[in-house]
């Protein structure tokens, strides 16, 4: 139940089964659910009782898959949809009920969404003329919106005459003229090139901090939810699987679905050992996590990212294995092993995680450290 402040929501990772803490700043979303008829007339938990603690000047990314309910729950909090069920705070305001237009909270589309017949500044000033706001006042804003996008020199241009980024950047300018306290952008850099995505993204890191708008940020890709967030939500069908820094999220996922969703990552079985440890093949790991929850010869899966792999002469301490093939990658050489169970695992090796010749056919011993392993739900 909401309740009292308390910090440990911040980063409690799941809010499964129960709610999460009301913050006394921030975008706390409460056992939320919202459920749809498909036209066969099947439903479809678009949301699945989400709770999630989103702190005020946060950079919040919201990651997964395509249906897994990231804009269902954008377009809640916006006010574009009613929840079926849980409620929606800002600080500590019940915003769940306010109509869009009175939600502190405003929308960039991935469409952007700009009035093709206005000028970049008329697109910018739209809102503020809605709200019949002071003319100087809205004269200043818009000259501070245009310097802080960058856009300062091509005010008086229609949007027709605008590269992808530069829309991009009216619509950000236009969404922060009306100072929301949350920002919430759904896919917002999915129309650009590589290159110019890149780029926004950096440029959209430097906006937030400027401004210190809360950013609820949706993205299906895991490099953009890394390299920008404060914090990520890995969602799989309409609930979160795990919240956490993008350090966390990358090196201690806490299950298969987060683990195989972010990078490159082998699953090798094997079964618990005495104390931390597990037991691949007939070797015994010592692993850095506390699995006394789980008993020992229990199976077990561990997740083990290819640039964490190291190879060295057979008979080593570690996996004995066969290299099957490897290519050379430029900064690194790709290779995999096969192990003696059938499972081929694949290393992404530098001259210093190599010590042994390499060619296809070649035995050698597979070397993962401890802290490197991660035993993963299955
Ligand atoms: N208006 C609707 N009527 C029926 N089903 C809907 C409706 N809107 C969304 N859904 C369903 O709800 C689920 C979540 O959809 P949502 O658009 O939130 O996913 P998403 O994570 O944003 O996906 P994407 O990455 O493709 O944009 C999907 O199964 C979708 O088909
Ligand atoms: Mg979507």
């Amino acid at each position: 139940m909401i309740g009292a402040v308390d910090s440990t929501a911040v980063d409690s990772t799941v809010g499964r089964d129960r709610g999460v803490a009301l913050r006394e700043s921030g975008l706390t979303i409460n056992r939320a659910c919202k459920v749809f008829r498909s036209a066969e007339g099947k439903e479809v938990r678009a949301i699945d009782d989400v709770s999630l603690a989103i702190c005020r000047g946060e950079f919040f990314v919201m990651l997964g898959p395509s249906g897994c309910g990231k804009t269902t729950l954008l377009r809640s909090i916006a006010g574009l949809e009613t929840l079926d069920a849980g409620e929606i705070y800002l600080d500590d305001r019940k915003i769940d009920d306010l109509p869009p237009y009175e939600r502190p909270v405003n929308t960039v589309f991935q469409s952007y969404a700009l009035f093709p017949h206005m000028t970049v500044e008329q697109n910018v000033a739209f809102g503020l003329e809605m709200e019949r706001k002071p003319k100087k006042e809205i004269r200043k804003t818009v000259s501070d919106m245009l310097d802080l996008v960058h856009l300062g020199d091509i005010a008086s241009r229609r949007p027709d005459q605008l590269s992808g980024g530069q829309q991009q950047r009216v619509a950000l300018a236009r969404a922060l003229a009306k100072s929301p306290q949350v920002l919430l952008l759904d896919e917002s850099l999915s129309a650009l090139d590589f290159k110019l995505r890149r780029q926004m993204q950096v440029e959209l890191k430097r906006i937030q901090r400027e401004t210190g708008v809360t950013f609820v940020f949706v993205t299906h890709d895991q490099e953009e939810a890394l390299s920008m967030a404060d914090r990520i939500a890995v969602f799989s069908n309409g609930r979160p699987e795990q919240v956490g820094t993008p350090e966390q999220i990358y090196n201690e996922p806490v299950n298969r679905f987060v683990a195989d969703f972010i990078g490159d990552i082998n699953f090798i079985e094997g079964r618990k050992g005495r104390g931390d440890c597990v037991v691949l093949e007939e070797s015994t790991f010592p692993i850095a996590q506390d699995l006394s929850g789980l008993a020992e010869g229990d199976r077990v899966c561990v997740a083990v990212r290819p640039e964490h792999i190291a190879l060295s002469a057979p008979g080593g301490e570690g996996i004995q294995g066969t290299v099957t093939w490897l290519t050379f990658m430029g900064a690194h050489i790709s290779c995999s092993v096969l192990l003696s169970d059938g499972t081929t695992v694949m290393a992404r090796l530098t001259p210093s995680s190599v010590d042994v010749p390499l060619s296809p056919n070649a035995p050698v011993t597979v070397v993962i450290g401890a802290e490197r392993m991660r035993v993963v739900e299955r």
